[in-house]
């Protein structure tokens, strides 16, 4: 199994949008694929249609130990994609659990063995460096690191680096940077290009980047609202020719290791 955090505290780069289409796409490979929403904003659980006003558990309860992971799991409707649902119930989390000994591993504590059967763990982060991404920290073991190609994208990856670093040291050793991905790119703009050269020269990312780029495309930025990965709702798109690539790059990712 393989457990991977989408992972920047800059919003809006693409966390959400990556783990959806990710997670659709290993599972039409054929994969068992469960993605967990950490994020209060619940943005993963509505892009995969979950109905987030009538939950009956959340992965709110689950960390509050709460509910088991059986009763918090729902089914996407795509064979193979479950999904560990979050709502903004989840955004009391933060405050509630200061207090409790042990708080950054309270998800992989209340996860316990719900995680076997699945070939991939993909969990959404919500763009801070808090608790409750700490928790997702130490859960996985790899991180998946999406960059908007634009002016910004490395404002605060120097923080993030320096979290990651901590984290390893002292909650989660075997901790690592694993992806870099380029998301939202044009072609048009000599800046996108700009910056995907900046990154490859960064050394502590640089020689992972995915060769797939994903490339803006308004089909992935409807498909959310209505409830769908890219691959149901535009399958011929540009978006879904990129995720599923993307999907065989990280399967490649495996035989690389072998
Ligand atoms: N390749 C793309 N082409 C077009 N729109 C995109 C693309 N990727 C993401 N978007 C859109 O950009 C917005 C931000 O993307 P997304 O929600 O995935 O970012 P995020 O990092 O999860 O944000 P947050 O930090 O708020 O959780 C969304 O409206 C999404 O639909
Ligand atoms: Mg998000």
């Amino acid at each position: 199994m393989r457990s991977i955090a989408l992972l920047n505290q800059k919003g809006g780069v693409g966390k959400t949008t990556t783990t959806a289409n990710l997670g659709a796409c290993l599972a039409m490979l054929g994969k068992r694929v469960l993605v967990i929403d950490m994020d209060p904003q619940a943005n993963l659980s509505v892009h995969l249609g979950v109905d987030i006003h009538n939950l009956k558990h959340s992965v709110y309860n689950l960390i509050k130990g709460e509910c088991s992971p059986e009763t918090v799991l729902l089914n996407t409707g795509i064979h193979g994609l479950d999904i560990i649902p979050a709502n903004i119930e989840l955004a009391g989390a933060e405050i509630e659990l200061v207090g409790v000994v042990g708080r950054e591993t309270v998800l992989k504590e209340y996860l316990g063995d719900g995680l076997n059967g699945y070939d991939y763990v993909l969990v959404d982060c919500p763009p801070s460096l808090g608790l409750l991404t700490l928790n997702v920290l130490t859960l996985v073991h790899e991180l998946f690191i999406p960059l908007q190609t634009e002016f910004f994208a490395l404002q605060g990856v120097s923080k993030l680096l320096d979290t990651y670093e901590v984290v390893r040291k002292r909650l989660n050793h075997d901790l690592e940077i694993t992806g870099i991905i380029f998301c939202m790119y044009t072609s048009r703009t000599r800046l996108c290009n700009e910056v995907i050269g900046k990154v490859k020269e960064y050394p502590p990312l640089g020689d992972k980047a995915f060769s797939t780029i994903i490339r803006k495309n308004v089909k992935l930025s409807e498909s959310p609202s209505h409830g769908k990965p890219i691959i149901s709702y535009a399958p011929d798109s540009y978006g879904s020719e990129d995720y599923m690539a993307l999907a065989k790059e990280v399967l490649q990712q495996e035989n690389n290791r072998k």
